[in-house]
């Protein structure tokens, strides 16, 4: 952290600065207040002076000043610098000259360029290509505010004109609007502009400014060349954080509490064009963790809009779901008739459209009905469950909502709940060790892409490991409370044990690892929780026994479903086990009852 940063921490408490921006009130050594990030009724953000730092039970969000502000006032690091450095009182050397004077004329270089396409697309020479995007469906209005231009057919057409503005082509360079020629011979100057015959969008940074382009080619004989190109990487464009649209979305996402996920510019902007304005498209870039985390800061609600009739579309929409569902979010989908993208169905159909909006599922509910719907055998229908579904309820984050699609799915296929638990279990087990689990998998390669090399998705195992108790409320209870413990030298080992009985044995793995990995984030909220607390013994079998009680209740009611599953279709063999686990989780339930009354 620069100095700078350092000395306002040392001038602004974490108490002040949040204060400033919503209602805490003191509880305990702590504040406590309703959370600015998420909906909720009853107050789980919490504000702890001693460790400057904040924390939301409820949604999980935390950090210092920087980042409150940051999530706050939706601005970058540098953004909520500048913030509290007016707060402070402090004068940001730093930012006077340098970076700030590059990147801006940078920004400046691209905003001249964007000019100029976009008066290039207007140029009677080149009709066709702004009857192209009328005939795509585009408004002159949508063309406008997403500035969209044209390039010409010609090597250095925009070159020659930035020189004219006394652009250098080193800044031609940097900001990935030339390249260097690579043949050999050529002369050391010899350079040409990246994009030729290309349709241009650019791409925005969330303050509306251009960063780059994704360039559709358009007006050569033969289209050679890749369809799409987008800006290589530079200090302004980071394609691994750049959503298409999502400066525009902003506002609609939260408005609206989902995000719309589509592939393509032309979705993109047919779906802002008809209303559907918290849309954003990946735009040829894998889809990443960084492009996740910024819209679950506006919403945890995700809902894909593809053709699920299409292999390719649909093996991408696989690759996203599985880096979304562990991090929590809710991933829905809607499916549009065989054959159409969100764009060609917009333009031809638009109530079309809304409706398949309006049939969204979970990503869960949808494979299972799908594959319902094929006429598999039994026997085909459980392998088929196995390969495409079971693996997406082993990476949701949340164990109990995992169980809940494990009856749903159950209920849906005929399949015992048991074995599909079994099944679950197992691929948590692989996860947890490690092991790719997609690598059985078709390949969810997005090998049209011409110019990104992106690590793959589905490596969620990262935050499968570290966030796994966040959403079970009791269960993180326990954690925190359990790393306390191991924090003041307390032996543990009898606790564990007594978890090791209470939890099926993947979910013990699962929350032992979790203790271990976040261990920063559980103590804060021991403290917060157990502080002052004269009796953290009992505070702990409490909790225990808390735990036990749901866990055996939760038991119960799935061994019940099994049950009239069991008796729907006549195996009494079976009917007679599940009515035999019943009896004994009830009788564990009454005892577990005696001993907290006696
Ligand atoms: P599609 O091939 O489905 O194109 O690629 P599209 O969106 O239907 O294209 P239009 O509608 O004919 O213009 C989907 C998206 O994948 C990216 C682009 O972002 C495109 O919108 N893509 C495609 C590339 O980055 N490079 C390519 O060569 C092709
Ligand atoms: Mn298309």
């Amino acid at each position: 952290m620069s100095s700078a940063a350092e000395t306002i921490k040392d001038r602004l408490g974490i108490v002040e600065v949040v204060s400033s921006y919503i209602k805490i009130d003191k509880s305990g050594g702590n504040y406590k207040g309703r959370c600015p990030f998420h909906h909720e009724k009853t107050p789980s953000f919490f504000v702890s002076p001693a460790r400057n730092s904040y924390y939301c039970f409820g949604c999980g969000q935390k950090g210092d000043i920087f980042t409150f502000v940051q999530e706050f006032e939706k601005v970058d690091f540098i953004g909520a610098l500048k913030i509290l450095a007016e707060k402070a009182g402090v004068e940001l050397q730093q930012f006077k000259n340098e970076n700030k004077g590059e990147n801006d004329r940078l920004r400046s270089i691209l905003d001249a360029s964007t000019k100029f396409y976009e008066q290039n697309l207007h140029a009677p020479k080149n009709a066709k290509a702004i009857q192209y995007l009328h005939e795509r469906g585009l408004t002159d209005k949508t063309i406008q505010d997403w500035r969209i231009g044209y390039a010409e057919n010609e090597w250095r057409r925009l070159h020659d004109f930035l020189l004219t503005k006394n652009v250098g082509q080193i800044d031609m360079e940097k900001v990935g609007l030339i390249k260097k020629s690579e043949k050999e011979g050529a002369r050391v100057d010899s350079v040409y502009d990246r994009f030729r015959a290309r349709i241009m969008f650019p791409l925005f940074d969330p303050s509306s400014r251009v960063i780059g382009y994704s360039g559709r080619i358009f007006g050569v004989p033969d289209e050679d060349g890749p369809k799409y190109l987008n800006s290589p990487d530079t200090v302004l464009f980071n394609k691994s954080e750049t959503l298409y649209g999502y400066h525009k979305a902003k506002d609609g996402i939260r408005e609206w509490r989902y995000t719309i996920l589509v592939e393509g510019q032309m979705d993109l902007l047919m779906c802002h064009q008809s209303g559907f304005t918290n849309t954003v498209a990946t735009s040829g870039t894998s889809l990443t963790n960084q492009h996740l985390e910024k819209l679950q800061k506006l919403s945890d609600n995700l809902l894909i809009v593809f053709d699920a009739d299409n292999a390719g579309v649909r093996a991408t929409v696989k690759a996203w779901v599985s880096l979304a569902l562990p991090m929590g979010m809710d991933v829905k989908v809607a499916s549009l008739p065989k054959g159409d993208d969100p764009a060609s169905l917009l333009k031809k159909d638009k109530s079309s459209f809304t409706n398949s909006i309006k049939d969204k599922k979970h990503i869960i509910i949808y494979l299972t009905d799908y594959l319902c719907g094929k006429g598999l055998s039994k026997d085909e229908l459980m392998k088929e469950i196995r390969k495409e579904v079971v693996p997406l309820i082993a990476l949701i984050k949340s164990v109990i909502e995992s169980s809940s699609f494990i009856s749903k799915v159950s209920i849906r296929t005929d399949i015992y709940e048991s074995d599909l638990r079994k099944e679950v279990e197992e691929v948590r087990m692989r996860i947890i060790s490690g092991e790719n689990i997609n690598d059985t998998d078709e390949s969810t390669s997005d090998s049209k892409n011409s110019n990104t090399k992106d690590t793959h998705p589905l490596s969620g195992q990262k935050n499968i490991k570290e966030g796994s108790l966040i959403h079970d409320i009791v269960l993180r209870r326990v954690g925190a409370l359990l790393v306390w413990f191991k924090n003041s030298n307390r032996d543990v080992s009898g606790v564990l044990e007594k978890i090791s009985h209470i939890l099926p044995e993947s979910d013990f793995i699962y929350f032992k690892h979790s203790t271990e990995n976040s261990p920063e984030e559980l103590l804060f909220e021991a403290e917060v929780l157990f502080d002052g607390s004269k009796h953290i013994e009992k505070d702990m079998d409490d909790l225990l026994y808390e735990l036990e009680e749901r866990s055996l209740k939760h038991r119960l009611s799935e061994t019940m479903m099994e049950l009239g599953l069991a008796e729907k279709k006549h195996d009494t063999a079976k009917a007679e086990e599940l009515i035999k686990i019943c009896q004994e989780i009830s009788l564990k339930l009454s005892g577990l009852n005696k001993r907290k009354d006696g």
